[in-house]
C-alpha cells in the first residue's frame, strides 16, 4: 500500500494573526494585553481556526509598536508579565491550539543593551554587532540606501563618528548577521521561547537580514511613482534579498528543528521565483515563506488564475504554499476589495491549496478607519504625511460587542475605535446566522473537516471574467469552487465536464443544500462550494 503522506498542523491549520495592542484590552489602560487576549482564546477556538501568531509583546519603546525590541526575552508590562505569558501559552494548548510568536531578528530598538553597549565606542566588543561605516569624504552617508520608512537609512553618530544602517526607523538600528555572535545570540532568543514551548515564529523581515558585504549603491527604480514611499525610488539590490540570507535562514530553521512540530515562517515581500528560494534548498529553509499575493493583486479572474498557477509552478518539490489575506501592515480586505468582494475573497483564501492566514476582525468585515491626522500614530504615516501610508486604519481595536468602545477596554483606546462598531461586532454576528461571522465559522469549519480543503491537490477549471472556478480533490473526493469576483450576475458555464453536486456553502446561505447539474448561475459577488457527486 502506498504511505500515506502525513502533514501537519501548520499545513492543514489555518493561522490567526492578532495585533496584541489592538484585540482586547483587560486592564483599562486602552491597550490590549495577554490576560485580553487568554479572555477572548474561546472565541478562537469557537470560531475553529488552529493556531494564533501574536505580534511582538516583548519590552520595547515602542517607536513602530513593538517591532523595536529592547529585550528579546522578555514582556512588556503594557502586554503584561512572564506569568501571564506562561499562563496565555498554556491556556493555548490546553485548547489544543497552537501559539507563533514575531521574531525580529534584523534590528533591535536603539535602547537595547546591544546597541548602547556597540554605540559606546569604536573599541566596543559589541561594535560589529551592527553596521558601523565611516562617512564619504565629504562628510555625506556611506551609500545611497533609504530606509523603508522615508529618509536615509543612515544616521549619523556624533560621539562615534560613524554612520549606523536602520533599514527602518533609526530606533531600529540592524544588527549584522555576518557576525557569528549576533546569530548565536539569537538562536538564543529562539531557545528561549521554544524551550517554553511555543509552537514557533513567524520572522520578521528575513529577506532583509543579510546585506551586500561591500554595501554597494542601490540602483534607481525607473518606475518610481510620486505616490509611493520614497523607499521605492531606489531598487533594493544590495540591501536585501542577498544570496547568503540562505544559510542563516537554514541556521534558523535547524534551531527550530532541535524541537518538535515546530514552524518557522518568513515574512518575506518579493516576486514569486525570489520568494519560494526561501524554503531553501531540500526544504531546509522556512516552512511557509508568506505568500502575500492575494493583498496585491488585481481582483480579477484572469490575474488570479495566473497567480495562482505561477506560483503553484514556482514551489519547489514538497514545498507547502500558504496563503495571507491581511497584516497589521495592509489595508484591510474590504478596504482593497470592497466590503461586496470581502466574502468571496474569504472563500478563495479558505479553499485554496495551502496554509491560510487571517487577520482579526477580517471574520467581521471589520473595515479601514479613518484617523485623523492629528490622531495618527504609526511612524511610516507620520513620516509620509502625504502619501497615505500610515498603518493605523488596518489596527483598530476589535470589535466585540455594542458596548462602549466595543468591548474592547473600559479605558481610553490607544486608537479610535471604528464607529460602526454598534452594528458591526462580534456579539451581534454570532446572533446572526447571516453575518459575516457565522459564513466565516461556516467556512472555516468546511475546510477543517474536508481533506480536500486542506491538503487536497488544486485543479484549475475556468478564470473567465468575472467567474474564477476550480476544484479541490483528495481521494475520489472533489470538491468544486466557483466565484463571481463582480457584483453583476452571471453563468457558470463548464466546458469539459457537467459538474453534478451539492452547494454545501454558499456567500448567500440560501443556496447551501441546492443541487446543481450543468450550468450554475450566481448572483453578483457570489460564491459557492460544491461537493460533486
Ligand atoms: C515588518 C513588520 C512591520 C514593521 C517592520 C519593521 O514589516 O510587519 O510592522 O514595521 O517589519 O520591523
Ligand atoms: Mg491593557
Amino acid at each position: 500500500m502506498a504511505q500515506q503522506q502525513q502533514f501537519l498542523w501548520w499545513q492543514s491549520g489555518i493561522i490567526y494573526q492578532i495585533y496584541p495592542r489592538s484585540f482586547q484590552d483587560s486592564d483599562g489602560d486602552g491597550v490590549g494585553d495577554l490576560k485580553g487576549i487568554i479572555s477572548r482564546l474561546d472565541y478562537l477556538q469557537w470560531l475553529g481556526v488552529s493556531a494564533i501568531w501574536v505580534s511582538p509583546i516583548y519590552p520595547s519603546p515602542m517607536a513602530d509598536f513593538g517591532y523595536d525590541i529592547s529585550d528579546y526575552c522578555g514582556i512588556h508590562p503594557l502586554f503584561g508579565t512572564m506569568d501571564d505569558f506562561d499562563a496565555l501559552l498554556a491556556e493555548v494548548h490546553m485548547r489544543d491550539l497552537k501559539l507563533i510568536l514575531d521574531l525580529v531578528p534584523n534590528h533591535t530598538s536603539d535602547q537595547h543593551p546591544w546597541f548602547l553597549e556597540s554605540k559606546s565606542s569604536k573599541d566596543s566588543p559589541k561594535r560589529d554587532w551592527y553596521i558601523w561605516k565611516d562617512a564619504k569624504e565629504d562628510g555625506s552617508e556611506p551609500n545611497n540606501w533609504l530606509s523603508v520608512f522615508g529618509g536615509s537609512g543612515w544616521e549619523w553618530d556624533e560621539q562615534t563618528q560613524q554612520y549606523y544602517y536602520h533599514a527602518f526607523l533609526k530606533e531600529q538600528p540592524d544588527l549584522n548577521w555576518r557576525n557569528p555572535e549576533v546569530q548565536q545570540a539569537m538562536f538564543d532568543v529562539m531557545r528561549f521561547w521554544l524551550d517554553k514551548g511555543v509552537d514557533g515564529f513567524r520572522v520578521d523581515v528575513m529577506w532583509h537580514m543579510v546585506k551586500d558585504d561591500e554595501l554597494r549603491d542601490n540602483p534607481p527604480n525607473p518606475n518610481y511613482k510620486q505616490h509611493e514611499a520614497t523607499y521605492e525610488q531606489l531598487i533594493p539590490a544590495y540591501s536585501t534579498d542577498q544570496p547568503e540570507v540562505h544559510d542563516l535562514v537554514e541556521k534558523m530553521r535547524k534551531v527550530t528543528d532541535e524541537y518538535k512540530k515546530r514552524v518557522l515562517i518568513g515574512e518575506i515581500y518579493l516576486p514569486i521565483h525570489r520568494l519560494v528560494t526561501y524554503y531553501g534548498h531540500d526544504n531546509k529553509g522556512t516552512h511557509l515563506p508568506f505568500n502575500f499575493m492575494l493583498i496585491n493583486i488585481d481582483w480579477n479572474a484572469e490575474t488570479i488564475k495566473s497567480k495562482i498557477d505561477e506560483y503553484e509552478g514556482a514551489l519547489p518539490v514538497g514545498g507547502w504554499p500558504n496563503w495571507v489575506i491581511g497584516n497589521h501592515d495592509q489595508p484591510r480586505i474590504t478596504s482593497r476589495v470592497g466590503t461586496s468582494q470581502a466574502k468571496t475573497a474569504g472563500m478563495l483564501l479558505l479553499t485554496l491549496r495551502g496554509t491560510p492566514t487571517m487577520y482579526y476582525g477580517d471574520e467581521l468585515g471589520m473595515r479601514d478607519v479613518p484617523v485623523p491626522p492629528e490622531e495618527v500614530q504609526d511612524p511610516q504615516g507620520l513620516n509620509m504625511p502625504d502619501k497615505d501610508l500610515s498603518r493605523d486604519p488596518a489596527r483598530t481595536p476589535m470589535q466585540w460587542s455594542d458596548s462602549e468602545n466595543a468591548g474592547f477596554t473600559t479605558g481610553k483606546p490607544w486608537l479610535r475605535v471604528a464607529e460602526s462598531y454598534r452594528r458591526l461586532n462580534v456579539k451581534k454576528q454570532q446572533a446572526e446566522e447571516e453575518s459575516m461571522l457565522q459564513y466565516y465559522r461556516r467556512l472555516i469549519r468546511l475546510r477543517q473537516a474536508e481533506p480536500a480543503l486542506h491538503i487536497g491537490d488544486y485543479i484549475p477549471v475556468q478564470a473567465k471574467s468575472p467567474l474564477l472556478a476550480y476544484i479541490r480533490q483528495h481521494d475520489s473526493k472533489r470538491i468544486l469552487i466557483v466565484l463571481n469576483l463582480s457584483h453583476k450576475p452571471c453563468m457558470f458555464r463548464p466546458q469539459h465536464e457537467r459538474y453534478k453536486g451539492t452547494i454545501v456553502l454558499g456567500t448567500a446561505s440560501e443556496r447551501e443544500n441546492s443541487k446543481v447539474d450543468g450550468n450554475i448561475s450566481l448572483s453578483g459577488d457570489e460564491g459557492i462550494v460544491v461537493v460533486l457527486s
